[in-house]
């Protein structure tokens, strides 16, 4: 696939990409980037990319579409695991980050910062409940991290519970409440005091919380453990179990924040307030890197309230990373996205159901939220054909890292009707195409 495969025209944004190489010298530059990976970033990660059938370094990005060197066109429905809920480069996101770049780009750290102040100001008026104050980070796993810390200081106590299949980011704290042992195995030991419970199951997490249980780490829907989505009973009975045991509960809305699953946060589905929230992805518009975690004012004093240095960072919270959050807060807010991925949503689940209908054979089960959708293939190795086939025909769909069997397709929320439609074509033709190989095997 090198001289550019394109959607029609009139489902695309009408950009060409930006890169000025002729056709003959796009293969070579292609070349060079993979021996540079293969030298000096990750000579595995190679191999899988091309098997992919992604050989070409990405080259430019707009609204839903991607584009590789040679103008292939690419439909995001990865988003950035949830980074561009907005799409890519947003105007209303990059105008804001650009006139705060006129400006200032990093703060001083003498004085206050009014960009930082405004955000937490708006992160607090959508927040669900008495959530009021906001650290602002650059990333899922810092934003994990410093929850932690805060659930310790204020319990004075250091055990933590997640979920199997849960995932939480890669740090040491991240990885101790995630679950899934491949990744956490090379790494031992890990924070003590962790352990984890299945997800969904209310009972376990009962029978697990200890008196030094600080708290229990969960995310409303797991995407990388394979779009699980609860019983409605479960964040209910889970909000009252933690409450009764002083143990907090720490909702990680790091992939469902900001509207992703058809709530500004996925917990409001379920009518619960946690005791801390992480945050990330969308935050930042798709423009910046921006994380946080937000709590309530006494949850606040554990922690600054006799040191307010006592968790900090030199960048979380810069101005060009303000700019870009206050802007994707509000026009999440302006254009509806919220109620956007409720309706898109039910119409894609709809579709891939009746997909699965069909292909029984190969799909177990579909399931999801607004607009994050998994589809359960019998076997790990469908899933990766699935994934494979869809990026022959230039849709991207996502790999889940704790639950192979699993793809997910979570687009940008302001896709269009019609390309959400080439979406589901794609799925299909992909495991049409995948059953007949594997009946010739
Ligand atoms: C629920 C959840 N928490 C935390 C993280 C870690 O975020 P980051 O990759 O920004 O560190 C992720 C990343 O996918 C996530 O999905």
């Amino acid at each position: 696939m090198v001289s550019g495969t394109r959607f029609p025209k009139h489902l695309t944004t009408g950009r060409s990409s930006k890169n000025k190489l002729q056709e003959s010298e796009i293969e070579a530059y292609g070349e060079e980037v993979v021996e540079k990976y293969r030298k000096y970033v990750n000579p595995a990660m190679v191999a899988i990319l091309k098997f992919a059938g992604l050989a070409l370094p990405e080259e430019d990005a707009s609204g839903v579409f991607i584009r590789d060197v040679a103008g292939n066109e690419f439909l995001d429905c990865v988003g950035g695991y949830g980074a561009f809920s907005l799409g890519h480069l947003h105007p209303k996101v990059v105008e804001a980050v650009k006139k705060q770049l006129e400006k200032e780009a990093l703060k001083s750290h003498y004085f206050m910062s009014a960009e930082l102040a405004d955000l937490c100001e708006l992160m607090a008026s959508v927040l669900p409940g008495d959530l009021q104050y906001s650290f602002i980070c650059n990333s899922g796993t810092e934003a994990v991290e410093g929850a932690l810390k805060a659930a310790r200081i204020h319990t004075g106590r250091t055990g933590f519970i997640g979920t199997v299949n849960g995932f939480h980011g890669k740090t040491f704290g991240g990885l101790s409440v995630s679950g899934r042992e491949i990744y956490k195995e090379a790494f031992h030991p890990l924070l003590p005091g962790c352990s984890l419970v299945p997800f969904g199951d209310a009972d376990a997490l009962a029978a697990a919380i200890t008196p030094d249980t600080a708290a229990f780490i969960v995310e409303v829907i797991q995407g990388e453990g394979g779009v699980n989505v609860p019983d409605d009973d479960y964040f209910p009975k889970v909000r009252e179990i933690t409450a009764k045991n002083g143990t907090m509960l720490i909702i990680d809305e790091v992939r469902t924040g900001f509207g992703r699953t058809g709530a500004m946060f996925a917990c409001q589905h379920y009518d619960i307030v946690p005791d801390v929230i992480t945050m990330a992805k969308a935050l930042g518009g798709g423009v910046m890197p921006v994380g946080a975690f937000s709590a309530n004012a006494d949850v606040w004093n554990s922690l600054f309230g006799k040191n307010p240095y006592l968790h900090s960072t030199t960048f979380g919270g810069n101005p060009l990373a303000c700019a870009a959050a206050i802007a994707a807060i509000k026009t999440t807010i302006e254009e509806g996205l919220v109620e956007r991925s409720r309706v898109l949503g039910q119409k894609l689940l709809s579709g891939l159901k009746e997909i699965q209908s069909r292909r029984g054979d190969m799909i177990v089960d579909v399931r999801g939220k607004g607009l994050l959708a998994g589809v359960e293939f019998a076997l790990d190795d469908i899933a990766a054909l699935a994934i494979t086939g869809c990026a022959r025909r230039n849709v991207l769909v996502a790999y889940s890292l704790n639950n192979p069997k699993v793809i997910r397709i979570e687009p940008p929320l302001i896709i269009e009707e019609s390309l959400l439609d080439r979406a589901l074509e794609a799925i299909d033709d992909t495991v049409a195409e995948t059953a007949e190989m594997l009946a010739m095997v």
